[in-house]
């Protein structure tokens, strides 16, 4: 390997080092729930980073040190949910531990099928595609649809996946400010040119926790003869009466041309997305979509959990009604001692810190009491709105709301900002 460059990749990670951005693991010693084990400083995969998260979780036995975890997207606590692991083993015993294949050459089983038809029935589509991840699902589904004679009308905040979507389509790109309906009608008539339009958001935003203005979308996308794309990762499963997400939250059932999303977050935590939609749609996406034409099949332990994680949330609300109470019951104590939250109607709470070292040290010393969260700061949020993103999840007792309540009041009082 040439050594010049060997010494800029060394130059480059040093960069982020030194800038604050480096990305360090924390590696947990058991399963994804409220409770769990994260291992000792020895095992860390780096140093430093952007998550604020400080070395305090090495202190512990060598298995590790228990914390109450509040930054999985494990919002209906299915992550290690014992039908869910039972289902999933018997989907390997049945069916195997993997195809080997891509789906159109051997990689299709019946259950790949059933699942596709369970993912549409419970988002209320005609037709869903698996992917291995949600990631390839929004990465494949503009470029089939779209040429360059068409237009892609984004979200300004929209995940990286969508973003590198659009990259890899050829169609002419415009960008909306955040949620802001006068500047996509504007950028809707900046493309009034194109054959085709398709306006793309993410249904939730992971950094703010908000909820994409659905309603207005639709109507513009009515008005402009565009398409509606909406990426409802961090909605599927609980937001909405049912958990169907963004749509349902809004009434809008059947109403979005396109919807992805994963079965990594709520609906079991493992891996594997989709999108849904329209059968025409969906038809082609199995004939052009390359992540769906040129990488494997997902695991038949992966189908069988998913399943079991769609017939748990279909048969009542009780998981998004306790993840409901969580977020109400955090709200209202976090707001109550005096830390500025940003209220949204989802399980991701921001408290607002504002300026970047103290909300390192806050993720820090919450962490040296037991509380596992994540402190974001510039770049990631805008400069002067760092935070520790709080994500609920049904999992969580009153007593480990409480818990990290009390552990919010003590950490802010140290660092005197209460
Ligand atoms: C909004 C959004 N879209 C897509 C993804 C990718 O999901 P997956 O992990 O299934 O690739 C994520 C995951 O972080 C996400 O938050």
């Amino acid at each position: 390997m040439s050594q010049n460059m060997l010494d800029d990749i060394r130059a480059g990670i040093e960069d982020l080092r030194a800038k604050g951005l480096y990305k360090s693991e924390r590696v947990l010693t058991g399963p994804q729930q409220a409770h769990i084990r994260v291992a000792g400083p020895g095992s860390r995969a780096g140093a430093g980073g952007d998550t604020g998260a400080g070395g305090a979780a090495g202190v512990g036995t060598e298995a590790g040190r228990e914390v109450i975890n509040f930054c999985a997207n494990n919002y209906l606590g299915l992550s290690n949910h014992p039908e869910i692991i039972a289902a999933a083993a018997s989907a390997m015993e049945d069916r195997g531990y993997g195809l080997s294949s891509v789906r159109f050459i051997c990689g299709t089983q019946d259950i790949h099928k059933e699942l596709e038809r369970e993912v549409s029935r419970f988002l209320g589509t005609e037709d869903s595609i698996l992917y291995a991840a949600a990631f390839d699902a929004n990465g494949g589904v503009f470029e089939p649809l779209l040429g360059p004679e068409d237009a892609i009308i984004s979200d300004e905040l929209n995940h990286a996946s969508i973003i590198d979507g659009v990259r890899l389509c050829k169609a002419a790109r415009y960008r909306y400010k955040h949620a802001d309906m006068a500047s996509l009608e504007e950028q809707l008539q900046a493309a009034g040119d194109a054959r085709y339009r398709i306006i793309a958001t993410d249904g939730v935003f992971s950094m703010d926790g908000d909820i994409a203005p659905l309603p207005g979308i639709v109507e513009l996308a009515r008005r402009y003869d565009a398409l509606t794309m909406v990426d409802d990762c961090h909605a599927t499963g609980y937001l909405g009466p049912t958990g169907r997400g963004t749509a349902e939250y809004y009434g809008l059932e059947g109403q979005i041309d396109i919807i992805t999303t994963t079965f990594g977050k709520a609906l079991g935590g493992a891996s594997g997305g989709c999108t849904s939609g329209r059968g025409e749609i969906i038809e082609l996406l199995r004939q052009r979509s390359r992540p769906y034409l040129f990488s494997n099949t997902l695991a038949p332990a992966i189908v069988g959990g998913t399943r079991r994680a769609l017939e748990l949330i279909g048969e009542d609300t009780s998981l998004k009604d306790r993840l409901e109470h969580n977020v109400a019951r955090f709200k209202s104590a976090i707001s109550k001692i005096g830390l500025d939250v940003l209220d949204r109607p989802t399980a991701i709470v921001p408290v607002m810190i504002h300026d970047e070292p103290t909300a390192v040290a806050m993720a820090d010393r919450l962490l040296e009491k037991g509380i596992y969260v994540i402190g974001f700061t510039y770049p990631v949020v805008p400069k002067g709105t760092a935070r520790i993103r709080v994500q609920l999840s049904a999992a969580h007792s009153d007593a480990d709301i409480d818990r990290a309540v009390a552990a919010f009041e003590e950490s802010a009082r140290e660092l005197e900002l209460l």
